[in-house]
């Protein structure tokens, strides 16, 4: 009998840790808070593709590019990626649909998404 009245307190403890351990994760996950990525010049933030564009940076892409574009798992954007892609729309496509180990966002992100995500990492980083 007291066993029995032992186990759902032992229950509830277990779910409660489980619960912090999702929270935990959700803080971190691999992604990036916005006030952690380069940031705006006066004129840029008042564009919302480009406010839009670096909030999706920090969100999706800087766990493979750093922070600021250096590169890590995926290679260095900053100051290159525009002369890597003199046609923004193959910068685009590749965005959309990946390559290698770099993941297809297509179906993660809207089409403005990427595109202001794309503007981000030729006009800011
Ligand atoms: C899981 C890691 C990973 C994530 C997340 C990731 N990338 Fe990549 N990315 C890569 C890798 C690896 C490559 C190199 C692909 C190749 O050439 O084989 C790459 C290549 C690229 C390129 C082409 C660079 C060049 O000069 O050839 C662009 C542009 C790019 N990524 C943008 C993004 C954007 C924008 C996001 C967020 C929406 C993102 N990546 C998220 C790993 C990642």
């Amino acid at each position: 009998m007291s066993s029995g009245t032992r186990r759902p307190a032992r229950l509830a403890l277990a779910l409660l840790s489980i619960a912090v351990v999702a929270a935990g994760c959700g803080g971190g996950g691999g992604s990036s808070s916005t006030a952690d990525v380069p940031q705006l010049s006066a004129k840029q933030a008042k564009d919302p593709a480009l406010v839009q564009g670096r909030k999706v940076w920090a969100a999706n892409c800087t766990r493979c590019h750093g922070l600021d574009g250096q590169g890590g798992v995926g290679p260095k954007l900053a100051g290159e990626v525009a002369g890597d892609f003199p046609a923004v729309a193959d910068q685009i496509a590749l965005v959309a649909n990946g390559k290698g180990i770099m993941p297809a966002w297509k179906s993660d992100l809207t089409p403005a998404q990427i595109r202001d995500v794309v503007r981000y990492t030729r006009e800011v980083l």
